[in-house]
C-alpha cells in the first residue's frame, strides 16, 4: 500500500491512534491546562487483543497529541476500562513531588481469575505511571462481568464514589482514599435496557439551563442498543451519596446512531469552567473489528459538551461539540438562502460542518442528502415522529451484513429548528435542535461528499445554510 491508500478513511479532526486497535476512552481527566485521554489499546494488531491504556493529551480538546503507552498488561491481567482523577488532597498518599498525583482506577481482566479493580498513579502530569503495589483494591465478589470503575469526588459526602458495572446492574462503592472501598448500593434490577451486558457506567451531576441540577447515570450496553450492537443508555434522577434513584424505569438513549459507545465524562474540569465534557468511542462492537481501515482501527467522537434540557415534561441530555471546535472553523458559505430540492456545492477535502435552519414551522418531512459524483450518498430523513439515517449507499458497507441497515431515532414532534452535520473522512455526527437529538455514525465513502440537497417536495421555498471548513488537526 502506498501512503495515500494507507491513510484511507483517516479522520482529519477526530482522534484516532496512529497505528493499531483502539476502543473505549478511559481515564479522562483535566490537570494543569491539559486534557488527558487514555484509551483501550492493543499495540500489536488492528483487532482487539491484550488491552493496554494508550494515551493522548490536548490543550483544547480538539488537537490531540498521542503519547506513549501508559499502562501495560501484567500478571493480574489485561488493563480494561476505567477512570482517572487528580487527587488534589493526596487522599491515596501517592504524592512524591510537586505535582498533584493523577490516579487511575481500572479493571484488571484475567481470563481465569476474573475481573478486579486496581490503581496506578503518576506524579509527573501523566507522563509515567506506576501500578499500586497492593493491587487489586477491589476483589471480585463472584460476578463474571465486574468492571469499568468510574470514580468521582462527591463534594457533599466528602468521599470518592465509584460506579462499577456488575453484569446487568451498577454497583456503587465509597472510599476515603481510593484504596479502601465500601459497597453502598446497587442500581438497575428490572430497570432499563437488558439486551446485553452493562458496561462503562458514569455517575455525575449536571446543571440544567434553568439552574436546576440533576444526577445522571450513563450505562453502556452491548448488545441491546436500539439500532443494533452497542450503545449508551442513561437515567436521570437523584443521588444522595449512597443510592441513585432514577426518575424513570425505561432507558433514555444518549445517541441514536450506531457509533457512539462507552463514552464517559471528564474528571476535574475546573469549577470556573463548569462544563460537563464527554467523549465516546465512535464504533460499535457489532462490526468494530471489520471496518475497512488499514494499519489502524477506531476513532473517538469529537469532545462534546453535555447539558440538561427539559423537553415536554422530561429531562434529557443535549450535546454539541465543544466550543473550542467551533472556534477553529472557517466559514465558506454563510447563512445562504437556498432553494429546497436544489443541489448546493459544499465541497471540501478536509471535512466540513453544515448548519441548516429556517425550515419555517416544519415538524419534518425533509430529506437531507449528502452525495458525490461517485454515486455515494448519505441520507437523513426527517418526519414528524422519526428521524432516520441511511448509509446503505454511502460507500463501503459490505464488511458486515448490518452495517448498511437504516438507523432510526424517535422524534417527539418538536418544531425543527436546526440541523447540524459534522462530517469527517469516515464519520458523520448529526445534532438536531441544538443537540437535543444526536446520531453518530461511521461512513466509509471513497470520495468526499461535495454536494448537498435538502428535499421538501410538499412545501418548496428556501432554507438557510452555512458551511464551515474544518482545518486538519494533528
Ligand atoms: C466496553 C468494554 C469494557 C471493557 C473494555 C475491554 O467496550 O467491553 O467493558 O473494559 O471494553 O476492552
Amino acid at each position: 500500500l502506498n501512503d495515500v491508500e494507507q491513510e484511507k478513511f483517516r479522520p482529519k479532526f477526530h482522534f484516532s491512534p496512529e497505528a493499531n486497535w483502539m476502543n473505549d476512552p478511559n481515564g479522562m481527566v483535566y490537570y494543569e491546562g491539559e486534557y488527558h485521554l487514555f484509551f483501550q489499546y492493543y499495540p500489536d494488531s488492528t483487532v482487539w487483543g491484550p488491552m493496554h491504556w494508550g494515551h493522548a493529551v490536548s490543550k483544547d480538546l480538539v488537537d490531540w497529541e498521542e503519547m506513549g503507552i501508559a499502562l501495560y498488561p501484567d500478571e493480574l491481567g489485561y488493563i480494561f476500562s476505567g477512570s482517572a482523577v487528580a487527587d488534589h488532597q493526596n487522599t491515596a498518599g501517592f504524592k512524591s513531588g510537586e505535582h498533584t498525583p493523577l490516579v487511575a482506577i481500572f479493571t484488571h481482566h484475567h481470563d481465569e481469575n476474573g475481573e478486579v479493580q486496581s490503581l496506578a498513579f503518576s506524579n509527573d502530569r501523566g507522563r509515567t505511571w506506576e501500578k499500586y503495589e497492593n493491587n487489586p483494591v477491589l476483589p471480585n465478589p463472584g460476578i463474571q462481568d465486574f468492571r469499568d470503575p468510574k470514580v468521582m469526588w462527591h463534594e457533599e459526602g466528602g468521599q470518592w464514589i465509584m460506579s462499577l458495572a456488575a453484569k446487568d446492574v451498577i454497583h456503587f462503592y465509597s472510599s476515603p482514599n481510593l484504596k479502601d472501598w465500601t459497597f453502598e448500593s446497587e442500581f438497575g434490577k428490572g430497570i432499563g435496557a437488558k439486551g446485553g451486558v452493562w458496561e462503562c457506567p458514569d455517575l455525575f451531576e449536571i446543571k440544567g439551563e434553568d439552574g436546576r441540577s440533576k444526577w445522571v447515570l450513563f450505562v453502556s450496553i452491548n448488545p441491546g442498543a436500539p439500532n443494533g450492537g452497542s450503545g449508551t443508555q442513561y437515567f436521570t434522577g437523584e443521588f444522595d451519596g449512597k443510592t441513585f434513584a432514577a426518575d424513570h424505569q425505561d432507558e433514555k438513549w444518549l445517541d441514536w446512531g450506531t457509533d457512539n459507545y462507552a463514552g464517559v465524562t471528564w474528571a476535574n474540569v475546573p469549577k470556573e469552567d463548569g462544563r460537563t465534557l464527554f467523549m465516546g468511542w465512535m464504533n460499535n462492537w457489532l462490526y468494530g473489528d471489520r471496518t475497512p481501515t488499514e494499519g489502524w482501527r477506531g476513532a473517538m467522537t469529537l469532545a462534546r459538551e453535555l447539558v440538561l434540557v427539559r423537553d415536554q415534561g422530561d429531562d434529557y441530555i443535549a450535546q454539541k461539540p465543544v466550543r473550542e471546535f467551533y472556534q477553529k472553523l472557517k466559514p465558506s458559505i454563510e447563512s445562504k438562502q437556498v432553494n429546497f430540492n436544489e443541489a448546493l456545492a459544499i465541497g471540501s477535502e478536509s471535512g466540513f460542518v453544515v448548519k441548516l435552519s429556517g425550515f419555517q414551522e416544519s415538524k419534518g418531512d425533509i430529506k437531507i442528502k449528502l452525495f458525490n459524483e461517485n454515486g455515494e450518498e448519505l441520507l437523513l430523513n426527517l418526519t414528524a415522529d422519526k428521524i432516520s439515517l441511511d448509509r446503505s449507499s454511502s460507500g463501503e458497507t459490505g464488511f458486515h451484513p448490518e452495517f448498511g441497515k437504516i438507523q432510526e431515532m424517535p422524534y417527539r414532534g418538536n418544531n425543527l429548528v436546526d440541523v447540524e452535520l459534522v462530517v469527517d473522512a469516515s464519520s458523520i455526527e448529526v445534532f438536531i435542535n441544538d443537540g437535543l437529538y444526536a446520531m453518530t455514525a461511521q461512513v466509509f465513502n471513497k470520495c468526499p461528499f461535495d454536494k448537498m440537497m435538502v428535499e421538501r417536495p410538499d412545501a418548496p421555498g428556501k432554507y438557510s445554510a452555512s458551511v464551515y471548513e474544518v482545518p486538519a488537526m494533528s
